[in-house]
């Protein structure tokens, strides 16, 4: 049996410092087996987030060796060296060692319009294409993890969280906007509150996806191709203006009812 170093941040939101602990490895051990065995052993103060232990659930976001990642996803085997960093994430508030506040991503999440379809379809079986249906479905994949808004440099190095809702979001949003059945128009609050255009498609935020879904090329790409049709492009206006093609027929967002709280997940 292995002994390695875990070098753990532990502090709140007015400092705090880098601790070593030394724990014992076993085979397959990830790097939340290492942080629950020191909970367990030598300090029951360290606070971190987790529920799955499975990488399903999204809450145990970290940055390990300063690449952010799930730690019940990531073997210690994996990491190089004897010395493991844990460090929280780094784009939201700190709580405490390594639990960070993600509230703000779900206040985002609350403004965007759940799935609406037409009347005529409400309420009745969906039938769709299986290609409508693999296309929506990665981005159903999602686990909220926030890796990608932890990496996005329009949230973490410009802080702007009050122009950008940040690629989950964008993940969303599609997830929504190709959906065959909705029929609602984003594309105002795309360009306007959620601010698609602040993304210069740098792909972080691919790189650390841990559901592996392509959030640039197949979400936030075509999101911004439809935005500019819509608002920027002077072809399909002109085309538009000479009855060569229609304009779009879903409603525009403020025909949603205000009192819509349904939110998809
Ligand atoms: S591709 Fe866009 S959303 Fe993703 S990290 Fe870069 S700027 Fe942020
Ligand atoms: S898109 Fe990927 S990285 Fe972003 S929150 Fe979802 S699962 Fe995590
Ligand atoms: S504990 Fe659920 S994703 Fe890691």
């Amino acid at each position: 049996m292995e002994t390695i170093t875990l070098r753990l941040f532990r502090g709140d939101a007015t400092g705090g410092k880098m601790v070593d602990y030394q724990v014992k490895t076993f085979p397959n051990m990830v790097v939340l087996d290492a942080v629950h065995q020191i909970q367990a052993e030598q300090d029951s103060s360290v606070a971190c987030r987790w529920n799955c232990k499975a990488a399903k659930c999204g809450s145990c976001s970290a940055e390990i060796d300063g690449k952010p990642a799930l730690m019940c996803k990531t073997q210690v085997h994996e990491c190089a060296g004897s010395t493991i960093t844990v460090t929280p994430i780094r784009t939201f508030p700190l709580i405490k060692d390594l639990v960070t506040d993600v509230s703000w991503n779900y206040r985002m999440a609350a403004k965007i319009p759940p799935l609406t379809p037409r009347a005529d379809v409400a309420g009745k079986p969906f039938n769709m294409q299986q290609i409508d249906v693999d296309r929506v479905q990665e981005f159903r994949k999602c686990i909220e993890c926030f890796l990608c808004q932890n990496v996005c440099h329009v949230l973490r190095e410009h802080e702007r969280t009050d122009a950008f809702f940040g690629p989950r979001q964008m993940v969303r949003i599609a997830s929504l906007e190709m959906h065959p059945m909705d029929n609602l128009n984003r594309r105002e609050q795309l360009r306007g509150e959620a601010g698609v255009g602040f993304c210069n498609i740098t792909k972080c935020c691919t790189e650390v996806c841990p559901e592996s879904i392509h959030i640039t090329d197949n979400a936030i790409i075509p999101l911004k191709e439809r935005v500019v049709d819509d608002y920027f492009d002077p072809v399909r206006k002109g085309l538009v203006a000479i009855g060569l093609i229609k304009k779009r027929k879903k409603a525009p967002l403020d025909s949603v009812p205000n009192d819509v709280t349904k939110i998809m997940r």
